[in-house]
């Protein structure tokens, strides 16, 4: 059979990451079509070797060269899968970019996903961590996804209450990692949107364009506007967005810090706890625009760790647990890593 399968080896991954970090893949595969998937599971390469799935490459961190399977997924294609009332369903496939799935629905006037606008990768990855930016996260507007279950082909369906959103985590990115290849996700949007604009940063942006009643496209032009000022563009720097979460500690333990550190930067959660700016701690630490060689910290915000060219991932590493000690020892918080690392 195996006629669709072309499956390469010793492939550079450097432009497939959005660190690009040197490394490469043993076994390299692209999939188009489930057809695909499935003739590469029953070829039995996917039980005899380690597995990769690869979206846009901007939440990993390669550490070693990959000695199994690499399997980027590229399906494309957009449906609007139902319309009740002001409620649409749009069923986008895996491989479709996720930021021209966001214009796409913005340019249709189809709300929900508008703050999430210019976040890198791909449709396929946006559950895995539960994307989130500017006050919102996916799980607001996810309704369902199909799934490849990689030990026997079959397409499954997840809804939301099987996913366990969190912050930055989902089954897929705990239990499930690395289990079923996430195959299209459906959204539920609205036709008749209620902006979400608490943001501070997005009301500075929206006032000074002089726009008081925004439409979601505003919106989305705000947040790639903010975006713009204050990440580092791949492209331009290597790095994979915030390379830690935001650590969440109970309100006491916020309340002994502003004691000491009175401009703690921090928010309430509904459940009592309180998020602290992973950013602002790793900043007072002295971290902001570090380089050692070409792994550092970024010059205008300290949670994203950068390649300045030829770092290799495990200096960006060495980097990230020496960041990761000194805010403990400052401020006795541990700081989780949100990069994927392989
Ligand atoms: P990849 O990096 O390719 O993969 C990420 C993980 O998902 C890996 O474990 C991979 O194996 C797995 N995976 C990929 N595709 C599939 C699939 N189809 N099925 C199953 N598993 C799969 N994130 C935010 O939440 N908010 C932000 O504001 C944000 N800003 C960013 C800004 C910059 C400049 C960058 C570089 C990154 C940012 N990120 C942000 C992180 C990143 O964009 C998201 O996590 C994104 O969803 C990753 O998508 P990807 O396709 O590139 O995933
Ligand atoms: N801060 C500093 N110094 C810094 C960086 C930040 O003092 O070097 C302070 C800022 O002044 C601000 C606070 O920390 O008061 C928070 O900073 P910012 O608004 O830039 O957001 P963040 O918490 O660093 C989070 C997400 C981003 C998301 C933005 C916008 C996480 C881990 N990161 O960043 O997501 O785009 O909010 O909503 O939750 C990502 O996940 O990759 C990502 C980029």
């Amino acid at each position: 059979m195996q006629q669709n399968l072309i499956i390469k080896e010793n492939i550079p991954l450097r432009g497939l990451n959005t660190f690009h970090i040197d490394a490469t893949a043993r076994y390299f595969i692209e999939v188009n079509n489930y057809e695909q998937l499935t003739e590469l599971i029953e070829s039995g390469f996917v039980d005899k070797n380690p597995v990769l799935l690869l979206g846009g490459g901007s939440n990993l961190l390669f550490t070693n060269n990959f000695k199994g399977i690499v399997v980027q997924i590229r399906n494309k294609g957009i449906e609007i899968f139902e319309n009740a009332g002001n409620t649409v369903w749009v069923k986008a496939a895996a491989g479709e970019n996720w930021h021209e799935f966001v214009t796409y629905c913005v340019e249709k006037g189809f709300g929900g996903i508008e703050n999430l606008s210019l976040i890198p990768g791909n449709v396929g990855s946006c559950p895995i961590q539960n994307i989130g930016a500017y006050g919102v996260e996916v799980k607001d507007s996810f309704y369902s996804l199909e799934a490849v279950d990689l030990k026997t082909g079959e397409l499954k369906i997840f809804y939301h209450s099987d996913c366990n959103f969190g912050y930055r985590e989902s089954i897929f990115k705990s239990e499930l990692k690395g289990k079923f290849a996430i195959w299209s996700v459906t959204f539920q949007l609205n036709l008749n949107p209620v902006v979400h604009v608490e943001y501070g940063a997005i009301k500075q942006e929206l006032e000074a364009k002089g726009i008081e009643n925004p439409s979601i496209k505003d919106v989305s032009e705000a947040v790639c506007s903010i975006r713009r000022s204050k990440l580092p563009d791949p492209e331009i720097l290597g790095n994979a967005g915030s390379f830690f979460k935001n650590p969440t500690v109970d309100a006491k333990v916020a309340e002994k810090l502003r004691d000491s550190f009175p401009k703690l930067v921090s928010y309430p959660l509904p459940d009592g706890n309180e998020k602290l700016a992973a950013g602002w701690l790793i900043d007072q630490c002295g971290w902001k625009g570090f380089r050692e060689g070409d792994a550092g910290v970024h010059q205008n915000q300290a949670l994203v760790l950068v390649n300045h060219g030829n770092a290799t991932g495990s200096q960006i590493l060495t980097l990230a647990h020496r960041v990761q000690n000194s805010v403990y020892e400052r401020f006795g918080v541990k700081l989780e890593m949100e990069v994927n690392v392989i």
